[in-house]
Parts: structure tokens; C-alpha cells; sequence
């Protein structure tokens, strides 16, 4: 663990921008929809062209870089972060390692882009990639807990072991967020996020980041958004830079009940198994505790089958069935549907803000009619 405290952070966070503000001034920061600004006689300032720069990005992402204690570079989706990366930080021959168990769009991303591009890619499961034989490789890339099954990689030793053969690694901390887990704090060199998740929060936007404390790798990311265009929305930035004050709050309801959640579901005669890193039963458990600062807010279900999940994502009062995770409701997603490699009745159930009883008996309730 380490010496994080996340009590602080949040409330620098909401302060972030204290120091420049002056007498008149609102206290949110301004919507700028420009694509172009004012530019006489020499190109100087920090806004030229709309591509490469706005004031409402900056301050997002002067907000995320607060919460990760390092340099961030904004994305109009987590798989733009994503793609960024693996693509301004690899070249053709190069060796690449993902997740086998991770979001799969990820992979699918390797599979379309970077393979055909001349990348070699490889596979590991999450849970083996810091024991695995790193030599050769040049970006090792990991997804801790991973979604959906919520496997833990030791992201120390991952860190060690990668830097010692020469690796950039890359973590996405989307399903804990910073306040969750601090991979950069571990060693790991950039982290990325799908802020559409719990940083955003309100399920109303798609956005991502990418951050790293190593100035010329975020060069690299910075200079890919530039010049691909793969830039985030004014608005889309605004409403993340809102979403983000009350990140500490939502996030530990979200957690908060997950625990309770993941724990009253163990035995329930509907439920073949729960996995949750907050229970002592998960395999990764120890490491969780020295690794995480909470255990998440996701929790899997594993029904007897498909139409079973199927009936509880339907059936449970507060409860909405669709695919994502992180907002502010709780959301039910059998992740077979998608192709994951899950049994068929294994539900990603995504803890959401609703007060923990009424939500927990609204799931039994639910629960008791399978
Ligand atoms: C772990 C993880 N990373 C990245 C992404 C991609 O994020 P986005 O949908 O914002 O592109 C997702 C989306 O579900 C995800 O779960």
C-alpha cells in the first residue's frame, strides 16, 4: 500500500484551481468552444488552434492531474486514451503485452491495428503477468482488477520486473480510479482510464485520460492527440470537471455497498458464486489489501445460467440492465452476451449510488424469485 491519503487528495481536488482565481471570477471553470483563437504576427501562447489546445481541457485536466499526481493528457473515450498510447509508444517489431482477461477491446484494438501494423502481440493472463517472462518485450500493458472477471496483478513486481527488461508499462486503472488504486505510485509508467466510468460518473459522456510523471512519454501521447485530432469535447470536458467533485463521494458509496453487497450474496440459494476482491475469498484477496485502497465497486455474480441472469437484471428494482459501470445507478451486465470468456450466467454487477439497503433488498427481493 502505498501512503496515499485519499481524504486529502479529494479535497485538493476540489480546490485545484484556488490559485488562479481572483475577485469576480466564476467559480467553475469557463465552456470555450473555440476552434480558433486570435493570432496576429508570430504564433505565441498557449492557444493557437482548436486541435491543439482549449482552457476547458486544460482545466479537466489540471483537475485529473491533482487527483494522479502527475501529467495528464485528456481523450474524447478511455479507447482513445488507450489507442494514443499503444500507438505512439510502439513501433512495427516491437513486442507488446496485453491482458488475455481484460476489456476486450483492447485486445480487439491489437488485433485490428497493431498485428497488421508489423507489433508483435502476446498474451497473459492477468494474475500470471508478473511472473511472466518480460525479456524482449517493449510495452507491457495490464488491467488491475481486471473487467470483468476482477483478477489482481502484483503491479510492484509487475513494474520491477518490466522496467528491469526494459519494458514501458501501462496500467488501466479504470475500474478503480485514482482515488481507488495508484498504479504511478507502484512504478508503473503511464496509467489510462475510461473516465466515462466512475471518474465522469453520470453516465450522460464518453471520455478518457492518459498519465504519466516521465515527461517525454507523455510528449509522445500529447503529440498523438494533436496530430490524429482525437481530441475531447469542450462540453464533454466540462462535464467531467463537474463529475470529478463529487468522485470521493460516489466512489466510496459505490465501494461501501459493494462490500455489503458481495458479502450478503455469498450462500444465497440463487447464487453460484460471488467475486469481489473485498472478500476473503477471493484468490487475490491479500494482495488487494496491500495494493487497493478500496475493493471497487464491481461485483460479480455468477447465476446457473443466462436466462436466470438474464431474469435478475430484469426483475431487480433498481437495478437497469445495460453495459458499463462506474455511474451513479446500478447496473447489471451478463458479460457472455458480449463474448467474454465467462460462463454464461456471469453478471458484472456495477454498485451504484442508490442508498446500500433499499438496493440490497431490491436485489434480494429480486434474488428470491429465481
Ligand atoms: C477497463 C476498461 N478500459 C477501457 C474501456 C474503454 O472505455 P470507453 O468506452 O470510454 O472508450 C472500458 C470500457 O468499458 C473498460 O471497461
Amino acid at each position: 500500500m502505498t501512503d496515499f491519503d485519499p481524504d486529502r487528495a479529494a479535497a485538493e481536488l476540489l480546490h485545484h484551481a484556488d490559485d488562479d482565481l481572483t475577485s469576480g471570477q466564476p467559480l467553475g471553470p469557463p465552456i470555450v468552444p473555440a476552434s480558433l483563437y486570435v493570432l496576429p504576427g508570430t504564433p505565441t501562447g498557449p492557444y493557437q488552434y482548436g486541435r491543439w489546445t482549449n482552457p476547458t481541457w486544460d482545466a479537466t485536466e489540471h483537475a485529473l492531474a491533482t487527483l494522479e499526481g502527475a501529467s495528464v493528457v485528456s481523450f474524447p473515450s478511455g479507447m482513445a486514451a488507450i489507442a494514443s498510447v499503444l500507438c505512439s509508444l510502439v513501433r512495427s517489431g516491437q513486442r507488446v503485452m496485453l491482458p488475455s482477461d481484460g476489456y476486450y477491446t483492447t485486445r480487439l484494438l491489437a488485433e485490428q491495428y497493431l498485428r497488421p501494423n508489423g507489433v508483435i502481440v502476446e498474451e497473459c493472463p492477468t494474475v500470471a503477468m508478473a511472473q511472466a517472462d518480460l525479456a524482449g518485450f517493449d510495452l507491457v500493458f495490464v488491467e488491475t482488477p481486471s473487467n470483468p472477471t476482477l483478477q489482481i496483478c502484483d503491479l510492484n513486481a509487475l513494474a520491477l520486473r518490466a522496467t528491469a527488461a526494459g519494458a514501458v508499462t501501462v496500467a488501466d486503472n479504470t475500474t478503480m480510479t485514482p482515488l481507488g488504486q495508484r498504479p504511478l505510485d507502484h512504478g508503473i509508467d503511464i496509467v489510462v482510464s475510461s473516465d466515462t466510468k466512475a471518474v465522469n460518473g453520470h453516465s450522460d459522456v464518453l471520455f478518457g485520460h492518459v498519465a504519466g510523471r516521465n515527461p517525454e512519454l507523455l510528449e509522445k501521447v500529447a503529440d498523438w492527440r494533436k496530430v490524429t485530432g482525437a481530441i475531447p469535447g469542450h462540453f464533454e470536458s466540462w462535464l467531467v470537471h463537474r463529475g470529478l467533485e463529487t468522485l470521493e463521494l460516489r466512489f466510496n458509496r459505490m465501494c461501501d455497498s459493494a462490500e455489503v453487497i458481495a458479502s450478503r450474496l455469498v450462500g444465497h440459494h440463487a447464487v453460484r458464486s460471488v467475486n469481489h476482491p473485498g472478500l476473503d475469498t477471493h484468490p487475490q484477496h491479500e494482495l488487494a489489501d496491500r495494493q487497493m485502497h478500496r475493493y471497487g465497486l464491481l461485483v460479480g455474480i455468477e447465476f446457473a445460467d443466462a436466462t436466470a441472469a438474464d431474469a435478475f437484471a430484469e426483475k431487480a428494482e433498481f437495478v437497469i440492465p445495460a453495459t458499463s459501470f462506474g455511474g451513479t445507478h446500478t447496473i447489471a451486465d451478463r458479460r457472455a452476451r458480449w463474448g467474454d470468456q465467462v460462463p454464461d450466467g456471469y453478471v458484472r454487477l456495477s454498485v451504484g449510488c442508490e442508498p446500500t439497503e433499499p438496493l440490497w433488498a431490491a436485489i434480494e427481493q429480486a434474488l428470491d424469485t429465481l
